[in-house]
């Protein structure tokens, strides 16, 4: 069932099914007021960086074409999840997907400000596992880079924003509800970094997703109610200032002990040897 979840996304007769399946009462804090379910809207001025990835000819003009979430981590370089760009989210591999875009500044999808710029290279993570979702990292080269200003620092190997107890804010544009609700509006929620030990007892990989506490970090609240959902994929989990996290998967949202799990983004640092790069913030990554 958790595959189902993670590709929810382009099937959403299958979430629809999946929900059913959830029982009433860990489903209800779900649904409370939904990004992000259990979160705030927020204007996109206050986390610029947040960007939303975006191709109307796959996912129609409604909402600006937004199927996934990313991170502006250079002017022309943005991370996002390595599972948005697979075959089975885009229905063609993302070189054949000639109107991928990234949308900034662009609070509500139904309007048209802010910046829509092409993607000019797709890199996915060769070492990204489909089925156990580790290494879920992507990087895209933009044609043009970013106004200025629009870029959030990444949390290196041993920050300590990774301590659990870590307050951290998750953004997006997806599911509000875990009901296919996709919200147009950007959306944000307050969750706490948890430690690999209870994370791994969330995930033990007996019911489908295995928490690999090497390349993921898993945040939520004990009781459930907020966390990041369908169609925020690939979006950032932020703490003390940097991206800590990218929405990977999770089992439902917002569900009592089932916390939302997120590429951890120092591994993604550390495999694109971006870690000089973030010694001297003068020189931003720059593709790869
Ligand atoms: N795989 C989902 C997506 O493609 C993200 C799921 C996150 N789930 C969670 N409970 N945190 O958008």
């Amino acid at each position: 069932m958790r595959r189902a979840l993670v590709r929810a996304l382009s099937r959403p007769l299958i979430l629809a099914a999946a929900a059913v399946a959830i029982p009433l009462g860990s489903a209800a804090p779900a649904a409370s007021d939904g990004v992000v379910v259990g979160g705030f809207p927020v204007d996109v001025s206050e986390s610029p960086w947040t960007v939303a990835l975006s191709s109307r000819d796959r996912f129609g003009g409604m909402r600006s074409g937004q199927f996934c979430g990313g991170v502006a981590v250079g002017p022309s370089t943005v991370l996002t999840a390595a599972h948005c760009m697979s075959e089975d989210v885009l229905g063609a591999p993302p070189g054949q997907l000639a109107d991928l875009k990234v949308v900034a500044g662009r609070t509500d999808l139904y309007r048209d400000t802010g910046q829509e710029v092409s993607v000019r290279s797709v890199w996915v993570n060769p070492g990204y596992d489909s089925v156990g979702n580790a290494g879920d990292f992507a990087v895209l080269t933009l044609a043009q880079p970013l106004p200025a200003g629009t870029v959030i620092g990444m949390a290196a190997e041993g920050d300590p924003a990774y301590e659990a107890g870590t307050d951290a804010v998750v953004y997006g544009w997806g599911d509000s509800t875990g009901f296919g609700a996709y919200s147009h509006s950007l959306r944000a929620a307050r969750v706490h970094v948890l430690s690999d030990a209870s994370c791994e007892r969330a995930y033990p990989g007996t019911s489908g997703g295995t928490y690999d506490a090497r390349s993921m970090v898993c945040a939520g609240e004990v009781r459930g109610g907020r966390d990041a959902c369908q169609g925020d994929s690939g979006g950032p989990l932020v703490a003390q200032g940097r991206v800590i996290g990218l929405v990977s998967w999770g089992s439902g949202c917002g569900r009592p002990g089932s916390p939302g799990v997120y590429t951890r983004v120092s591994d993604a640092v550390k495999t694109l040897g971006w870690t000089r790069a973030l010694r001297d913030p003068t020189r931003p990554p720059e593709g790869v």
